[in-house]
């Protein structure tokens, strides 16, 4: 098959080519472009700078402008790290994870009447599009250790209308899959994973995002790895629908078929049930470039997150109110996206929103972070019963309003981190004490 690129340029070498830049960046748009990358101040930093700049119109003058700014050989090139890395065939790079598990419910054909799992602890996105068609959301409870998926649960919850299960490896950490998987299989349920959290996790030998029939992986800025600030790598197990996946990132475009009188051919999608129309998530060259740099060091950036939550848990080891952060074993390997600190409320003399008001008081400040997707105001208002869903995932609102909260991290120095683990030790002493 036809490289899916964009087909409105490109034409090759030739005395006119129709370039696909009309208009490219300049020296000085150049210098603002690595002012924003590496920003500063002071009289060092803007030497530095219009040192930087007389060597960049130097280079101005004797470069060529890339000819090509979307979808083109640096995406192929991150996809092909990705394979390399994950051990797939076929990735393909969207805009994002979002855009990725768009085109897995749109293969599933989901519909109004069709059923979903999904964790009842995750973000928004992962939920968005079946919310969007009207299919009905199912919610799963969690595991108390880990906050993922609890299969059992999700064992009790399928029904004849149940089409796709959404298993989302929350902070990194991996979901039971293996029994998800045996009931998908029993039931001819779809899985897709939420790997948005989770490049290059390992569950029993395998790479997470590789065993569901679909996958998505988001590189977007908070993400342990990015793709400037935005993109997603989708990935397929469902047979013969790797190049349909390439096709399904624009607009269906299809180049193997015979192009007459110049005009080219959009072709539908295959889906489980009946074909789908596809819409447009193609990324730009420069994520495809971000991405294969960041990709390349991804286990570099794993081993350090891992060591700073190893270090969280040898500190918080000294109270026993604290529960520590999974870190996983030969079976598990979590990619540390988050720490996942956790208290038992009743030695801890207090519930987890204490906790998380005394840490902030100390500096260590919270954020809006993953909770009961069905609390949401977009899920009642489109006809749901929080309260009656609370019902059947009592571990969900256990720990999410007493015992767990996620810290950051990524990149943090010695100093804060021992900053964060003695404001967790004060916190929860000063709980113990009534205080
Ligand atoms: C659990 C989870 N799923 C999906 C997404 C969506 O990823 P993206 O922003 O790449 O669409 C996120 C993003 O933060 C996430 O946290």
């Amino acid at each position: 098959m036809k490289k899916a690129t964009d087909f409105r340029y490109n034409t090759g070498e030739t005395k006119v080519p129709w370039a696909a830049v009309g208009e490219n960046y300049n020296a000085s748009d150049l210098m603002e472009i690595i002012r924003f990358l590496m920003q500063g101040k002071g009289e060092e930093y803007e030497q530095a700078c219009q040192a930087v700049y007389e060597q960049v119109k130097k280079l101005d003058a004797v470069s060529t402008p890339p000819g090509k700014l979307t979808t083109g050989a640096q995406v192929e090139a991150a996809e092909e790290a990705c394979n390399k890395y994950l051990g797939t065939s076929s990735s393909t790079f969207v805009t994002n994870a979002t855009s990725g598990f768009e085109i897995a419910y749109k293969y599933a054909n989901l519909k109004e009447g069709d059923e979903v799992i999904v964790p009842a602890i995750t973000f928004v996105a992962t939920m968005a599009y079946p919310l969007a068609v009207g299919a009905k959301l199912v919610f799963a409870d969690v595991d108390p250790v880990t906050i993922n998926m609890n299969p059992a649960d999700v064992a009790r919850k399928i029904t004849p209308n149940t089409k796709m299960i959404v298993p989302v490896h929350i902070g990194g950490y991996p979901v039971d899959l293996d029994p998800i998987m045996e009931l998908a299989r029993k039931h001819n349920i779809l899985v897709l994973e939420d790997a948005a959290h989770a490049f290059g996790a390992m569950y029993k030998g395998k790479k997470v995002g590789t065993i569901g029939d679909f996958a998505a992986f988001s590189f977007h800025e908070v993400k342990n790895i990015t793709s400037f600030g935005e993109g997603g790598i989708a990935t397929t197990n469902i047979p013969g629908f790797e190049s349909d996946m390439k096709r399904a990132r624009f607009l269906g475009l299809d180049f193997s078929a015979p192009i007459k009188n110049w005009l080219y051919n959009i072709t539908p999608i295959p889906g489980k049930e009946k074909p789908f129309v596809a819409l447009n998530y193609s990324p730009t060259e420069i994520q495809g470039l971000g991405l294969k740099l960041q990709v390349a060091r991804n286990e570099e950036i794993i081993a350090k997150r891992r060591a700073s939550a190893e270090y969280l848990n040898s500190r918080l080891a000294e109270n026993d109110a604290i529960i520590p952060q999974d870190l996983g074993n030969e079976d598990i390997k979590p990619t540390f996206h988050l720490y996942l600190l956790q208290i038992d409320p009743d030695k801890a003399g207090g519930d987890i929103q204490l906790l998380k008001k005394k840490l902030e008081e100390k500096g260590v400040t919270n954020i809006p972070h993953f909770g009961p997707l069905y609390r949401f105001k977009v899920v009642s208002d489109m006809g749901y019963d929080a309260d009656e869903i609370a019902k059947t995932c009592p571990v969900c609102e256990e720990v999410f309003y007493r015992r767990f909260t996620h810290l950051p991290l990524y990149g943090l120095t010695d100093e804060q981190l021992e900053f964060m683990a003695d404001a967790i030790l004060e916190s929860v002493a000063e709980m113990q004490q009534g205080k």
